[in-house]
């Protein structure tokens, strides 16, 4: 239930009030001046204030300016009276939510009231949702291959070493990169993604370097690439398998002399990018079939971190499971569901050819389809053979 502070020195429009929005399913506190109303305030949490303007001890301009110290999330809405339309435009400038006249007019205030505690909400909601895109995706996993991989990444990220990431779909190259950088002296800076693989091979290197307004067709406006966005911080090349040759010649200058140019421009730009790729697929036998040059393949492996199937750590399957659990359930706001031994079990027989992304897949299906606890039986029914 919503709770909500009237402060008035008006006795009967504190009861008025107080009667209506109780009805109306909130929870109501009351306060007879600004300096009550503040004391209250400080005390617990409201989703909204009701604050008249012309008060004894604290006005409600003055309440208003120490709320919004206090708390500035809790949304204030001023009551005025009469001849203090102008004192509420100030306040409402001053950051309180709106103002409604006295009387108050019954729907126009219940909208209002609606309206600020929707606000509240997408407010409390965003900063959730901020949270937690800005952490990084634990590694999950006790499996000797993964503690190694952590190890190497203890290492390798505070330098300034290009890395070459390989594995298999799924297993986990992207999240490697982004510990990497996370855990690097850029962190503070940002990681720019590419996948080499989506942009057309006519269109990466505008991409990457950026172009200026004219320099093709399609070029109406000045574009920067990936890799200036990236100054400073840690470009991710992913799919870099599939990039075209073309491109892989201005890449392989890029990091040669840290040096770009846009598409169109007439002189060059320096970059201090750090340069992490990754790819699934191999790229020694590319380079023997001429799609992948050698010269960058040795430029951007300094040091290469390969990342194993599932099927190599079956061991940490249990692990997973639990945690894919415990963080769907948590994405879904509902209580967590259990799994049967016997289930894991047989999930750790399946070849995943997916890897831990199908593994994440499959969980999130058998929390929607199965019941309380999820059972050998559903894992027959839902998860089926792929080899
Ligand atoms: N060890 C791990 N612990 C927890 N989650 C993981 C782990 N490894 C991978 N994941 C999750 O599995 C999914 C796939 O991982 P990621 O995208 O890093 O794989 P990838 O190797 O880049 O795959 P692709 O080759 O298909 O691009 C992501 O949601 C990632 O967070
Ligand atoms: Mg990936």
């Amino acid at each position: 239930m919503a709770s909500i502070l009237i402060i008035d020195d008006e006795r009967s429009i504190r009861k008025t009030l107080g009667e209506i929005l109780t009805y109306e399913g909130y929870n109501i506190d009351e306060a007879a001046d600004g300096e009550e109303g503040l004391k209250k305030f400080k005390e617990k949490k409201y989703d909204i204030v009701l604050c008249d303007i012309k008060m004894p001890k604290l006005d409600g301009i003055e309440f208003l300016e120490k709320a919004k110290e206090s708390n500035p999330d809790v949304p204030i809405l001023i009551i005025s009276g009469h001849g203090n339309i102008e004192t509420a435009v100030d306040a409402v400038k001053k950051g309180a939510y709106d103002y409604i006249a006295k009387p108050p007019d019954l729907n126009r205030l219940l909208i209002t009231l609606r309206n600020a505690m929707d606000k509240t909400k997408l407010v409390a909601e965003t900063k959730v949702l901020k949270r937690k895109i800005s952490k990084v995706q634990e590694i999950i996993g006790e499996s000797a291959p993964i503690k190694k991989i952590k190890d190497t990444i203890d290492k390798i990220a505070p330098t300034e070493a290009r890395v070459l990431i390989t594995g298999e779909n799924g297993v986990g190259k992207e999240l490697v990169a982004r510990w990497i950088h996370e855990k690097s002296n850029r962190s503070s800076s940002v990681i720019v993604e590419v996948n080499c693989a989506a942009i057309p091979g006519e269109l990466i290197e505008s991409e990457l370097f950026g172009h200026e307004k004219g320099s093709f067709t399609s070029a109406v406006k000045q574009r920067i690439g990936k890799f200036e966005q990236a100054n400073g911080g840690t470009i991710f090349l992913d799919e870099i398998g599939d990039m075209s040759l073309n491109a892989q010649a201005k890449v392989l200058r890029a990091l040669q002399e840290g040096k770009i140019t846009r598409v169109g421009a007439d002189r060059d730009i320096n970059v201090d990018v750090r340069v992490i790729a990754a790819t699934n697929k191999d790229l020694l036998a590319e380079v023997e079939h001429k799609n992948f040059r050698l010269d960058l393949y040795h430029r951007l492996g300094v040091i290469i971190v390969h990342v194993p199937s599932l099927n190599e750590r079956a061991g940490d399957i249990p692990l997973l499971v639990e945690k894919f659990l415990e963080n769907i359930a948590a994405d879904y706001g509902q209580p967590k569901k259990n799994i049967d031994k016997k289930a894991v079990e047989a999930l750790q027989q399946h070849y995943w050819s997916g890897n831990i992304r199908e593994l994440r897949n499959v969980v999130e299906r058998l929390i929607i389809l199965s019941g309380k606890t999820i059972t050998l039986e559903d894992v027959a029914s839902y998860v089926l053979p792929n080899k």
